[in-house]
């Protein structure tokens, strides 16, 4: 390791997963680990506040000894400890941001506070440069996740041989955001929990054009999005199609039998269900690349970065990836396993802001609604 590489322990317990990592000079990912509780929730549907909290103060601390030991280095040789302070579940975040301070005091390290949003913007970075992409900001920057839906642009200093990054926000969802909107219609479909992945997988079986669903219209903001609507879309797209409520009464059971694996929801979709499911697909991914495309496009920036979960999805990725380039534009997404929540995106975050010397003290308060501009 060379000696100007400082090491940052990434701590994340903002929703759903608690993740550590160590992350050298904030750009070599020596460790992550993250403990999912996608199990735990699962038969609720979504995230259990309660259950989600109980459940990381159960996991922070093995799961930061298992980072440490995976990476190969000691707690000591640490040079400092970044934590998500916010946006997110409350009771959830306190626990990551009690444990970054306890551990900060004891080993006497610096503690930086990092913002969660913040945190997938350097998702793309990270994966940027390990894979030698070089990305030109002022990027424009989609975060679509199961809690975030939000466009920012995002430009970068250098002072005093630290980069120092801001963000300005340009619009964001208006109401659910697009994961929520997956993982709802999951659930309207009996297609388990959570939504996105298996609809993606079920969405290339379908045709796309099928249901013809409304594009979200915005008044004001053209950079705003809206998903609630075409949820309902599909709820009363169901109730004019009875047909197929024996499938889904099927796939119910199958679920609770623990079959949840895409083919064998598959096997149990009709090709109408699967048309409803791509044509669902469509229009989400539509809306959400001609938005941030056309936001690139009236801020000039030639660098679009898409991060968050549904950053995962293979339609979002191929539609960006075809659309970019012929407005002369290049996009950037990070690894599948960056997408989702982790550690060493905060930790990459956290580098950045421990160079340009911020600190936070004993005094670090978790904020479920911290704006990131
Ligand atoms: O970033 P993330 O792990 O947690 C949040 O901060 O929300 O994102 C989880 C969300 C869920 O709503 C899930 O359904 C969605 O991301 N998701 C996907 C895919 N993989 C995960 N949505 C569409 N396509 C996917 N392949
Ligand atoms: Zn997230």
């Amino acid at each position: 390791m060379q000696s100007r590489e400082h090491l940052v322990l990434g701590i994340e317990s903002s929703c759903d997963e608690t993740a550590a990592a160590i992350v050298a000079g904030g750009r070599r990912i020596l460790s992550s680990v993250v403990a999912s509780q996608v199990e735990i929730h699962r038969k609720y549907g979504g995230v259990v506040p309660e259950l989600a909290s109980r459940e990381h103060l159960r996991q922070i601390v093995p799961v930061v000894r298992e980072a440490v030991e995976q990476a190969g280095v000691e707690l000591r040789e640490v040079d400092a400890i970044a934590v998500t302070r916010g946006p997110g579940l409350i009771g959830s975040l306190l626990v990551g941001v009690t444990y970054g301070k306890v551990l900060a005091l004891a080993l006497g390290k610096p503690l930086v506070a990092v913002n969660h949003l913040e945190g997938h913007v350097h998702a793309v970075l990270l994966e940027a440069h390990a894979v030698g992409r070089q990305p030109q900001l002022p990027a424009l920057c989609l975060i679509v996740s199961g809690g975030h839906t939000v466009l920012y642009r995002v430009t970068t200093e250098a002072a005093n041989g630290a980069e120092t990054f801001s963000y300005a926000r340009l619009g964001g969802t208006r109401d659910d955001a697009a994961g929520e909107a997956y993982d709802k219609v999951a659930k309207l479909l009996a297609l388990g929990y959570p939504g996105g992945p298996v609809m993606d997988r079920l969405a290339a079986h379908g045709n796309g054009r099928a249901v013809p669903f409304r594009e979200p219209k915005m008044r004001g903001n053209p950079y705003d999005f809206s998903f609630s609507g075409i949820k309902t879309a599909v709820l009363y797209y169901l109730r004019r199609n009875p047909q197929l409520q024996p499938e889904i009464a099927t796939r119910q059971q199958a679920l609770d039998r623990g079959e949840r694996s895409p083919d064998a929801l598959r096997a149990l979709s009709s090709s109408a269900t699967l048309d409803l499911i791509a044509s669902f697909q469509r229009t989400v991914v539509d809306d959400l690349a001609a938005r941030t495309l056309a936001a690139a496009e009236e801020h000039a920036t030639r660098a679009v970065f898409v991060s968050g979960g549904v950053a995962a999805n293979s339609e979002l990725r191929r539609t960006f990836e075809s659309a970019a380039p012929l407005r002369g534009m290049k996009v950037y997404f990070p690894s599948r396993a960056l997408s989702t929540d982790n550690a060493a995106m905060i930790a990459a975050a956290g580098h950045a802001r421990f160079l340009s010397g911020e600190r936070a003290d004993a005094t670090l308060n978790a904020e479920a609604n911290l704006p990131l501009a």
